[in-house]
């Protein structure tokens, strides 16, 4: 059979990077390489006992279909939470449930991008949103991002120059793969940049309950007096990724159209997930268990930092993020970054080349991204031991 794809499809290539990636899938690989929240957040005997309770108290609500926005209950309560914790929400506002964030920002592309729209992101970034952007054919224009953010007077210069901007997308907390946190002043300058403009903000704020150190920075969303802000946040880090929830808060107008693109996807988010997610935000110690998640990862991070500087000082520098999962080591100039990687996985240890979260996989890039969350504390130590072996 000629097979014969969509133009959109068409054009994605398996890069060599992922097939490095692939090949490290096995059993015994330490994982540097993934995203995934550590199990031990996992509040596994909540999530058995309110399942049974659901079970046996509301069935139904549970296993029939239910409306696209989500289970108003949980949409009042994100609403509620997301006004106190991150000042989000103004009366132009409105909020709708979604799998997972990254079909909130898959949809936003696809209702605000044309094919051949241009959005700016960071760059590196988050590689599932880059691609979803890349299936809809809109054209990803790259900024270098910085220790404290996106260079701003990049961004002002793509602004000035690009066409059809329609989205500038940016993850300011922990961010994906650096675990930089874009300072206050930039997010300011960068909303002022958008007003200026007129192209929105898609806010990505997976990680933002996951600060271990220093003081919360205000959301982007919560300077939006003009209605410019998407912002999307998810369950996936703080109660469980397989259940897939996920939240939307945008302009009432734009998250309708949104809500209609949702309807041709999924219908709606599973019932039971949403109910869950519900019990967790109503009847757990939800502030005891984000204490509990932050300890977590603080130690984990630590543990990888302190490995690092007593296996590898002076060959490598990274950040010291403030959250999040993730730590960004640049390699010494010598050294050919996809050597490395490919040595490292050979060893036994998968990190990600820091060129997979490229806008232009081709632009030079000698770091790799380490994730410290997925991994065991032996595996974390033991896995820092090896890199320090590799030699390519
Ligand atoms: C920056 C960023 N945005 C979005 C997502 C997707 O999250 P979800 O599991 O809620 O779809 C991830 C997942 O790792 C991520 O790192």
């Amino acid at each position: 059979m000629d097979y014969r794809f969509s133009n959109r499809i068409a054009s994605l290539q398996p890069s060599m990077i992922r097939e490095i990636l692939k090949a490290t899938s096995g059993k015994d690989v330490i994982p540097f390489s993934a995203g995934n929240p550590s199990p031990e957040t996992f509040p596994v005997e909540a999530i058995r006992s309110f399942t049974g309770a659901i079970l046996e108290n509301d069935p139904v609500a549970a296993l029939q279909y239910g409306i696209t926005e989500g289970y108003e209950p949980l949409r009042d309560k994100l609403k509620q939470h997301l006004l106190t914790r991150f000042g989000a929400g103004k009366d132009f506002d409105n909020l709708f449930i979604v799998s997972g964030a990254q079909q909130g920002i898959e949809l936003a592309c696809k209702v605000l991008c044309n094919e051949g729209d241009a959005i700016i992101c960071e760059s590196p970034s988050f590689i599932g949103s880059l691609n979803s952007f890349r299936s809809s054919g809109a054209r990803l224009v790259g900024v270098p991002m910085e220790s404290d953010g996106i260079n701003v007077d990049k961004l002002e210069q793509a602004l000035k120059t690009e066409k059809n901007v329609k989205l500038i997308y940016l993850i300011p907390n922990f961010q994906n793969p650096t675990g930089a946190t874009t300072s206050l002043e930039k997010r300011k300058a960068i909303y002022a940049l958008a007003k200026q403009y007129g192209v929105m903000i898609l806010e990505d704020n997976p990680y933002g309950e996951l600060r271990f150190k220093g003081e919360d920075i205000p959301s982007i969303k919560s300077m939006d007096d003009e209605g410019l802000v998407i912002y999307v946040g998810s369950f996936s880090k703080v109660l469980s990724a397989g259940l897939r929830v996920g939240y939307v808060l945008a302009p009432e107008a734009v998250m309708q159209k949104m809500v209609v693109a949702k309807q041709g996807e999924d219908v709606h988010t599973t019932m039971l997930s949403q109910l869950l997610a519900y019990k967790f935000m109503t009847e757990y110690d939800y502030d005891g268990h984000i204490k509990h998640i932050r300890a977590v990862y603080l130690r984990k991070c630590k543990l990888m930092t302190d490995s690092l500087d007593g296996f590898m000082a002076g060959k490598v520098t990274f950040n010291s993020p403030e959250g999040g999962l993730f730590l960004w080591c640049d390699l010494p100039k010598s050294v050919v970054m996809l050597d490395y990687c490919k040595k490292a996985a050979e060893k036994g240890v998968a990190v990600v080349p820091g060129t997979a979260f490229l806008v232009d996989e081709g632009d030079p890039c000698n770091a790799i991204r380490l994730n410290f969350s997925t991994p065991s504390d032996e595996q974390i130590v033991r896995g820092i031991e090896i890199l320090s072996t590799v030699r390519p």
